[in-house]
This record gives structure tokens, C-alpha cells and sequence, in this order.
């Protein structure tokens, strides 16, 4: 399906093309080279972290920060239900075990009550996790100051997701600054984009450097190839990080963009039942607009599909963790008082996750996005609207 107007497309500024042109010139066209190392130190100075390694996705990101806490077969690992399975994906490749936590009602990131709840349950059963992944869901900060001090007060490291959220913001400090390994991705439809990529960020240089030996297969420091762990082919290309670090010189163009089309937005919905989801800590980088339904006599899906026929791309908003078949047998804890094994769910209207899901949809968001196509889409919703009513 081609569409006229897309969800979140690739924005260019100009300047990556000089940089890959440079990658061609100097015929650096491999997972080596000067603009990997250029892209990973500007990446790691704006966010505001030690160090980083620029890798060829989140997902593989996610992956080799879950190896770095020493996750194995049996392990479980906490991970946040409203997202995308980038985030857990990585858990199976360990065939560790994903438990789900619920999304709070404010930022639709991980739920402070259901970790709490989620320790409580575990330390109880001997099911500690080796580690705790949370996201900054569709470019909005986790609330930190809650979820960290729960992490730390059972000792259990956390993974910032913040695939979503280069640029965004929280109490002053940037999104990928509160894991102690998080990761962002480079994937086509985000902020920034490598085409495709990923990066790994901590304080711990010592586990970048780790993580490093295991991105390009393990190879010992001697001659020969020589070989004493698993390893990955896992590292960015120089023409990659090249389109990066020209995507980096227009980032604050492309966030000042983002926020202008949430403004108009939030402006064409007033007075309707329906809303655009407000960013209540402040900071978000409004990688995706989220229109959001309480009473609507229209479901999400059925303006997914109106706006399929004008061409227009939206999609539906994540579905949980715990409701794909994938994971039909994992345990889940809600946003409340008790939690909740698979199919044996009781309550499941006081599920945020769920809720969001079935109540809401992703409009575009694109850095090009125009004025007039916002209203358009604005436009065709609320006929939808008003002749359902
Ligand atoms: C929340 C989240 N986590 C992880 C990923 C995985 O990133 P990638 O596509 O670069 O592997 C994505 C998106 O693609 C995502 O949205």
C-alpha cells in the first residue's frame, strides 16, 4: 500500500549527503571507519552520557545491554507491556523469561505501582529479574524519579528504551541518560534516522567496551582469528553512522517541527470528543501525535481504515505485550493492587495497556507534515465523527 502521506517518513537536511559522500571518497564502506567513532561521541555528548556504540538496530541494541547483565535461559527479565516487541524480542533470544508490567495512566510508560507490586511478587517467589527494560513511550520520558528508586531499592539494573525518544527530555536531562545501559534507535520512521541503526549509551565505559567486543564477533586481540565467547555482527557501517551525523546537524530543526505539529494538532481537536494525548511531564519530543477516544461512536480502527482510502497512514497504538499470542503464557502485572496470569485475567477494564490500545490511534507525525495536511486529516476524522454520531 502506498500512501500520500506517511506516518513518520525519513526528513534529509543536506548535509548527510556530503558525509557519505565522504564515507565513498575515503572508501571507508564498512563497519569501520572515522564517522563511527564521530557519530558515537556527538550522540553520547548531546544526550549526555560517558560513552556509546552505534550498532545496526535498537533491537540488537536491547539485545547485547540484556547479555551485559548476564541474562540467560530462565532468567527473568521485567519489561514494559505498551510497546513495541522490539523491546522484548531480544528476551527470547536468551530464552529468558519477559514479565510484563502495565503502563500508569499519566505517561503510558511503565507503572510505578505494578513494579512495586511486580518486586514484591518476585522477591516472595524467588523470581527476581537480572534486569528491568523501560520506555519512553512514543518520544514521552518514563517518570524516573519513581521507576529508578524501586530498581535500586532491589538492586536490579535498568535498560532505558528510549527508541523513541532522541531528543526528548526529563526534569532537564536528556532521554537515554537514565538507564544504566539504554539504547535509541536510528530505524527509518524515528527522529533520527541511520536508514536503519541503533546505539547503546551508558556511564560504564568498561561495558561499552564489552559490548563492543561482542558486536563484531567476539574476536580476541591477537592475530589470528581466535575465538572464546559468542559474538554478534551487530556494528553500524560508516555510511550509516555518515547519515547519522548529518541527521544530527538538524535535530533541533526537526524537534522545534514536532512540537509545532502537536500544537496543531491539539488546536484542530479542541472541542471534540476526541484528543490528542497531552505530554504531562513536559519534555517529549512528540515522535508520534496520539489521538485518543473516551465516547467516540467511532473505534480507532475504523479511522485507520477512513484514512487508508484518502491515503493517509495511521496505525494503532502498540498493541500490549501481554495480549500478543506470542506471549500468551507470561505472567503480567497490572496497574493495581493484584496481577494477573495470561488468559486467566480478571479486571482487564482497569488494564492501562489496554485500554490505550483499544481507545486510541497514531496520526502522522513527519517532520514535513504541512499545515493544510494536518488539516485535512483533522477534517476527515471529525466528519467520521459527526456521521457515526
Ligand atoms: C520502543 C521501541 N523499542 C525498540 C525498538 C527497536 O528498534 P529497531 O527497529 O532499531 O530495532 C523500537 C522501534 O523500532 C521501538 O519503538
Amino acid at each position: 500500500m502506498s500512501y500520500e502521506i506517511y506516518l513518520s517518513p525519513p526528513f534529509m537536511g543536506g548535509r548527510e549527503r556530503e558525509f557519505v559522500q565522504d564515507a565513498f571518497d575515503s572508501n571507508w564502506i564498512a563497519p569501520v571507519g572515522p564517522h563511527i567513532k564521530a557519530f558515537e561521541q556527538e550522540v553520547s555528548d548531546y544526550i549526555g552520557v560517558k560513552s556509546a556504540l552505534a550498532l545496526t538496530s535498537g533491537t540488537a541494541a536491547i539485545h547485547l545491554a540484556l547479555r551485559y547483565f548476564g541474562v540467560q535461559a530462565n532468567d527473568y527479565v521485567f519489561c514494559q507491556d505498551f510497546t513495541f516487541i522490539g523491546t522484548c524480542n531480544p528476551v527470547l533470544y536468551e530464552k529468558a523469561i519477559p514479565i510484563f508490567i502495565d503502563s500508569e495512566l499519566d505517561t503510558w510508560n511503565m507503572s510505578p505501582i505494578a513494579l512495586e507490586n511486580a518486586f514484591t511478587w518476585a522477591e516472595q517467589n524467588n523470581k527476581m529479574p537480572k534486569a528491568v527494560i523501560i520506555c519512553d513511550i512514543y518520544g514521552e520520558s518514563a517518570d524516573w524519579d519513581k521507576l529508578l528508586p524501586i530498581c535500586r531499592k532491589y538492586g536490579v539494573p535498568v535498560i532505558e528504551d528510549a527508541a523513541e525518544a532522541m531528543g526528548s527530555e526529563y526534569k532537564g536531562k536528556r532521554c537515554g541518560s537514565f538507564g544504566d545501559i539504554s539504547i535509541l534507535s536510528f530505524n527509518g520512521n524515528k527522529i533520527i534516522t541511520t536508514s536503519g541503526g541503533g546505539m547503546v549509551l551508558s556511564n560504564n565505559c568498561e561495558a561499552i567496551k564489552k559490548m563492543q567486543f561482542w558486536s563484531t564477533q567476539s574476536r580476541e586481540p591477537v592475530a589470528w582469528y581466535e575465538h572464546e565467547e559468542t559474538g554478534f555482527n551487530y556494528r553500524m557501517s560508516n555510511v550509516c553512522a555518515a547519515i547519522g551525523r548529518g541527521q544530527l546537524c538538524i535535530l533541533p530543526d526537526k524537534l522545534s517541527r514536532r512540537m509545532n505539529i502537536f500544537n496543531a494538532y491539539k488546536e484542530s481537536f479542541e472541542d471534540t470528543p476526541v484528543y490528542i494525548k497531552s505530554d504531562l511531564l513536559g519534555g517529549s519530543n512528540h515522535w508520534l501525535n496520539v489521538l485518543c477516544f473516551e465516547d467516540s461512536p467511532v473505534s480507532a480502527g475504523q479511522i485507520v481504515e477512513v484514512l487508508k482510502e484518502a491515503k493517509i497512514e495511521a496505525r494503532p497504538s502498540w498493541k500490549p505485550m501481554h495480549m500478543q499470542p506470542l506471549f500468551s503464557e507470561a505472567t503480567f502485572f497490572m496497574d493495581e493492587e493484584r496481577f494477573i496470569n495470561g488468559k486467566d485475567a480478571i479486571g482487564l477494564e482497569n488494564c492501562i495497556s489496554e485500554r490505550v490500545f483499544t481507545k486510541s490511534l497514531c496520526l502522522p507525525s513527519g517532520d514535513a507534515l504541512t499545515r493544510e495536511e494536518i488539516n485535512l486529516i483533522a477534517t476527515i476524522i471529525k466528519d467520521c465523527i459527526s456521521s457515526n454520531d
